[in-house]
C-alpha cells in the first residue's frame, strides 16, 4: 500500500473508531501502528503480550521488560553462586572430617562428632542444592540483544550515477519526464510516490535496466553496487542459503556467524534460499551485499514482507553501513530513518531531492505531512537509546 492509501485507510479506521466500531488491524507498518492503535498484542515465542499504545510504547515496554528481566536474571545469578560456593565449602569441610575419621586417629567422642557435623553440612548441602534448582527455574529468560553484524569496511566519496534531463515511456504511456539527479557513495536517498507511479521503472534507468527515450545517464563503472529487486526471489537459484552466502575472504565460521546474527540459525543455513520466506529472502539478500561490502545500493521495497525485528535489524544494520544507497519505500519509518535526502514522482514529474530538514508541508503536501508527523516519532522512538532493539 503506498503512503496516500494508508493515510485514506487510517482516516476509515479512525472514522469507524468514532462511531463505536472496535478493530483488530495485523501489520508489521511501524507508523501505521502509532498512528491508528491504542492497543497494541505482540506475540513473541507463543505468549501474547498486550500494552496500551502503539508500536512506540510497545517498545518502550519492551526495553523496559528487557531491562528488568535482566537485573532480576543478575540478582538470580549472584544468589545461585553464592549458594554453589557455600555447597563447595560445606562438601569440602565434610569430606575432610570424614577422612580424619577414617585415618583412625580417634574413634571416641571427636570421631563421632565430625560424623554427626558431617551429617549435619550434607544436609545443608542438599538443601542448598535443592534451593539452586528452585532458583534457576526462576530465572527469567533473557535474550541475547540482536545486532547484525559483518566486517567493518570503508568506501571511498565517489559519483555513482549522473542522470540529466530522463524521461521514460512504455510504448506511447509516458512515465516520468526530465527526471536530473545525481547520486554519490555518501548519499542516502529515499524515492516515494503512489502505486504505479514510475518508481521502479525510474530505478531500472538509472542501473541501465531499462533505456530511456531522451536524456542521458552515466553509471560510474567503479562503483561495487548492488541491486536488490522488488521481487526478490529473482536473485537466487536452488543453491542453500550457506552457499549463497559464501563469499571470497570469509570462511564457513564467519559467514555462519554473520547468518546467526541476522537470525538464521542452526539448519536454517542449510536450506534452499528460495524456499525461505520473502522476509528472510529479503535479510539474506541484504546481508550478503554488505558482507561482499557493496559500496552503493539500490533498493527497491527493502522492507516489504519484513516483521517488526527484522525491520529494528534492517535499521541497524543502515546504520553502520559505510555505503551509499537509493531506495524505494512506502514505510514511512524507514524513509524518515534512513532518507537523509528524499526524491518525489508524482504525475510524471521527479522532484529534486529534498533533505528532510526542509521539509515544507504546505508545499508538499499530504505525503510530507506523513513523513514529517513519522520523523517525529522515528526521534522519540530513537531518544529511546539503543536497547530498544533488545528483544
Ligand atoms: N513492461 C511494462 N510495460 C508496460 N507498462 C508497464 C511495464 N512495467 C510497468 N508498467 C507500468 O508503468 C507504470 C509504472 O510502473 P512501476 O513498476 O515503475 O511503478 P512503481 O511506482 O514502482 O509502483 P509500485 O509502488 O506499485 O511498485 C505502471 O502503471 C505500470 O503498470
Ligand atoms: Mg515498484
Amino acid at each position: 500500500m503506498d503512503i496516500e492509501a494508508c493515510f485514506r485507510f487510517e482516516k476509515i479506521i479512525k472514522d469507524l473508531v468514532k462511531k463505536g466500531t472496535g478493530l483488530l488491524v495485523v501489520s508489521h507498518d511501524r507508523v501505521f501502528l502509532d498512528r491508528v492503535a491504542d492497543r497494541v498484542i505482540y506475540l513473541k515465542r507463543g505468549v501474547a503480550e498486550t500494552v496500551t499504545g502503539g508500536y512506540t510504547q510497545m517498545l518502550d515496554h519492551l526495553a523496559r521488560d528487557f531491562r528488568a528481566r535482566q537485573h532480576e536474571a543478575r540478582v538470580i545469578n549472584r544468589k545461585i553462586r553464592e549458594l554453589e560456593e557455600e555447597v563447595a565449602r560445606k562438601k569440602n569441610w565434610s569430606e575432610q572430617k570424614e577422612a580424619t575419621k577414617c585415618a583412625g586417629v580417634d574413634k571416641g567422642y571427636i570421631g563421632h562428632r565430625a560424623a554427626k557435623l558431617a551429617k549435619r553440612a550434607n544436609e545443608t548441602r542438599k538443601k542448598a542444592e535443592k534451593f539452586i534448582d528452585e532458583l534457576k527455574e526462576k530465572k527469567p529468560f533473557v535474550e541475547k540483544p540482536i545486532s547484525i553484524s559483518f566486517p567493518a569496511y570503508e568506501v571511498p566519496n565517489k559519483i555513482v550515477v549522473d542522470a540529466s534531463h530522463v524521461s521514460f515511456s512504455y510504448g506511447i504511456k509516458a512515465i516520468f519526464k526530465d527526471a536530473t539527479t545525481q547520486l554519490t557513495t555518501r548519499d542516502h536517498v529515499g524515492l516515494i510516490g503512489a502505486n504505479g507511479s514510475g518508481k521502479t521503472t525510474l530505478l531500472k534507468c538509472l542501473i541501465g535496466i531499462l533505456e530511456p527515450v531522451s536524456g542521458k545517464i552515466k553509471l560510474n563503472p567503479s562503483v561495487k553496487w548492488k541491486y536488490i529487486p522488488q521481487d526478490v526471489r529473482e536473485l537466487f537459484d536452488d543453491e542453500s542459503l550457506l552457499s549463497f552466502m559464501s563469499t571470497e575472504g570469509y570462511n564457513e565460521q564467519e559467514t555462519r556467524h554473520a547468518l546467526g546474527s541476522a537470525r538464521f540459525r542452526r539448519d536454517k543455513v542449510y536450506q534452499p534460499v528460495r524456499s525461505l520466506s520473502y522476509g528472510e529472502m529479503m535479510r539474506a539478500a541484504i546481508l550478503k551485499a554488505v558482507f561482499e561490502k557493496a559500496e552503493f545500493l539500490f533498493l527497491d521495497e527493502p522492507t516489504n514482507h519484513l516483521d517488526i525485528e527484522s525491520l529494528e535489524l534492517l535499521d541497524e544494520l543502515f546504520a553502520n553501513y559505510p555505503g551509499g544507497m537509493f531506495f524505494i519505500s512506502h514505510d514511512r519509518h524507514f524513509i524518515v530513518e534512513h532518507g537523509k535526502k528524499l526524491l518525489i514522482i508524482e504525475d510524471g514529474n521527479v522532484r529534486s531531492f529534498i533533505s528532510q530538514t526542509e521539509l515544507d508541508p504546505e508545499e508538499l503536501g499530504l505525503i510530507q505531512e506523513q513523513v514529517q508527523e513519522a520523523v517525529e516519532q522515528a526521534r522519540k522512538r530513537r531518544q529511546h537509546g539503543k536497547d530498544t532493539l533488545e528483544y
